[in-house]
């Protein structure tokens, strides 16, 4: 583990459990109070603050862990659908309309699909963040092979685009554009290190005014040996919880 992954596990670990009780003591006491009472907005914002807080540590802990998963045989194809369905009704509610053009056969990877969902989570949450100015738009979803032995994700949005100098930084842990309290930089610093297990490739093209795109490559898993059969892990069903932001 890095150095800052070690240094921020630590600090999420030891901040949480103090936070996660002054929120309590904060939720207890407007149960205390009588409705109108002036105290209960210090409260409200005490717990308001606190749970920002918690979120941040949370984002910090997903940073430090991200290399600890198993990876086996997925169907890449099968983790995007799922995906897409998942964010399509919340995005709608930002009149954001997510169209998936899916390859219409399985990729199988060697990857771990909680954090291919991850990645794919956290750039529509981008993707919508971005057209959120325009008051909507759409995020093309698209799945294909290149080269016969490559999956390909794209995922384009007709938002604000990326100006230059920026695009250069929006990897980097910690850069944000966005309002303190909406982000904290880590959804494509964390996204790049889980391509990077997969042994694949992240990269963008943007236009300003325009919209972005977002392209994933990920090798296919080399070709199973005789004794295992490959087909087996891409039947099975998964059953996830996510945590929605
Ligand atoms: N689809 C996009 N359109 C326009 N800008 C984008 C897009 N995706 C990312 N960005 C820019 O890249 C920055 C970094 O993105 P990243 O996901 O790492 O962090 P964040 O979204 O700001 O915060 P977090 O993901 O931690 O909530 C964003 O603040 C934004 O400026
Ligand atoms: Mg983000």
């Amino acid at each position: 583990m890095s150095a800052l992954g070690q240094l921020g596990a630590g600090i999420a670990h030891e901040v949480k459990n103090p936070l996660t009780s002054i929120r309590g003591y904060a939720q207890m006491g407007q149960r205390k109070l009588p409705h109108d009472h002036p105290l209960n907005e210090y409260s409200r914002t005490i717990e308001k603050e606190t749970d920002r807080s918690l979120e941040i540590l949370k984002n910090l802990l997903r940073f430090s862990r991200q290399e600890t998963a198993e990876m086996t045989l997925i169907d890449l194809n099968a983790v995007v659908a799922d995906t897409v369905k998942l964010v399509s009704h919340q995005l709608m509610m930002k009149e954001v309309r997510v169209d998936p053009r899916l390859w219409t056969q399985a990729l199988h990877i060697n990857g771990n699909a909680n954090q291919m969902e991850q990645v794919l989570l956290n750039l529509c949450i981008n993707a919508g963040d971005a057209m959120e100015g325009k008051g909507g738009g759409t995020i093309t979803v698209t799945t294909d092979v290149v080269n016969g032995n490559v999956a390909r994700i794209r995922v384009a949005d007709t938002g604000s685009g990326i100006p230059p100098e920026i695009v250069k930084k929006i990897f980097d842990p910690f850069f944000t554009t966005k309002p303190v309290g909406k982000g904290t930089g880590l959804g494509l610093s964390v996204s790049y290190g889980i391509v990077k297990d997969h042994k694949g490739e992240i990269g963008v093209e943007s236009k300003v005014g325009e919209g972005t795109t977002f392209t994933i490559r990920i090798p296919f898993a080399a070709p199973a040996a005789e004794a295992a059969p490959a087909a087996a892990p891409a039947r099975e069903r998964r059953v996830r919880v996510i945590n929605l932001r």
